[in-house]
């Protein structure tokens, strides 16, 4: 009897272990998963390809807290005529003659529980990439999160950095 349980406990233990593995690897998937936007709109073509810099169209990472998400006015200065042939710049044709604004999908954020503040300004202005935080948008087709910006992540590096590491730098 007792050389029957051992085996079967062991089997139980590695079948327990396989089933929490998938959940955590379903789990990874989804939050990497990019959520449907309304535009299908690509990094890796106008941050690659046509090597626009980020700030033209996130003004104001350098500012402010925010980076922002340009008005449709910034595309328009192009897409007047450019590329208006293909499907999803037609799209934001349509947008443009409804004067409807784009509702795009914010991907990046905290849990609103945690009650974090977080400034752009502040890590520009010390030096800190964005690839660091969001991979490297100039080869993304469609943006999704990357990095994980857990609190782990902030602190390590602030302590690396001897930026401040009060629970109220981040917490409000
Ligand atoms: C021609 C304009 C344009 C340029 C240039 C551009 N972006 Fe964007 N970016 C957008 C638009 C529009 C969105 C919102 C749609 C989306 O998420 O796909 C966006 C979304 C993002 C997001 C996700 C925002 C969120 O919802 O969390 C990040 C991060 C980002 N851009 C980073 C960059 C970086 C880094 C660069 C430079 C390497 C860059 N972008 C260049 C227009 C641009
Ligand atoms: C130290 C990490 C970090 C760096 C560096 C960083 N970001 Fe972000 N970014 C974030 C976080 C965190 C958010 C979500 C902020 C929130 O929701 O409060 C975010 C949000 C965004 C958004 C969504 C719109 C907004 O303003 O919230 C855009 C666009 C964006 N970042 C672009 C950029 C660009 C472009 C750069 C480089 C010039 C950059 N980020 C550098 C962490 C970073
Ligand atoms: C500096 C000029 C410029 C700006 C600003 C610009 N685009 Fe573009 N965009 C282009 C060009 C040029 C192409 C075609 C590039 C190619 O296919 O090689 C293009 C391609 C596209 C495509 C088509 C991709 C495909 O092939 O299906 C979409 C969608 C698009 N842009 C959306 C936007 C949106 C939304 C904005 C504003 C947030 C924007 N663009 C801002 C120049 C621009
Ligand atoms: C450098 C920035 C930073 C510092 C310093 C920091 N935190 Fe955080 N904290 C975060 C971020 C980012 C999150 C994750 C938010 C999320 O999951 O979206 C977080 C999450 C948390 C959460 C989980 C909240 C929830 O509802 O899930 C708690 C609790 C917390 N922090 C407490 C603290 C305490 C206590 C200190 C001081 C010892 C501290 N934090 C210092 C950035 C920071
Ligand atoms: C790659 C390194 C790095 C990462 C990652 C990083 N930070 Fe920072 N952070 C810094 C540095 C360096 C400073 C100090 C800048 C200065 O001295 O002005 C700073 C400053 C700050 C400040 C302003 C502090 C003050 O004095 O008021 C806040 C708030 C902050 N970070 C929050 C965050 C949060 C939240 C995250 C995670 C989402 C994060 N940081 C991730 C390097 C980083």
């Amino acid at each position: 009897m007792r050389n029957k349980i051992i085996p079967a406990a062991l089997f139980g233990y590695f079948a327990l272990m396989i089933v929490a593995l998938l959940a955590m690897g379903f789990y990874w998937n989804n939050f990497q998963k990019p959520p449907e936007q309304p535009i299908k709109f690509p990094h890796d073509i106008h941050a690659g390809k046509l090597n626009l810099p980020c700030q033209n169209c996130h003004q104001y990472t350098d500012k402010s807290m925010r980076a922002g998400i340009p008005a449709m006015q910034v595309c328009m200065n192009c897409h007047k005529n450019a590329a208006i042939d293909r499907p999803e710049v037609q799209k934001l044709l349509k947008y443009w003659e409804n004067k409807e604004p784009i509702p795009w999908v914010k991907i990046h954020g905290f849990r609103k529980n945690a009650n974090v503040r977080f400034s752009h300004k502040r890590h520009i202005k010390a030096g800190v990439e964005c690839t660091t935080c969001h991979g490297n948008m100039k080869v993304t087709k469609e943006v999704r999160r990357v990095v994980n910006l857990k609190m782990g992540f902030c602190v390590s590096c602030h302590r690396a950095n001897a930026a401040p590491t009060d629970c109220w730098t981040c917490h409000k």
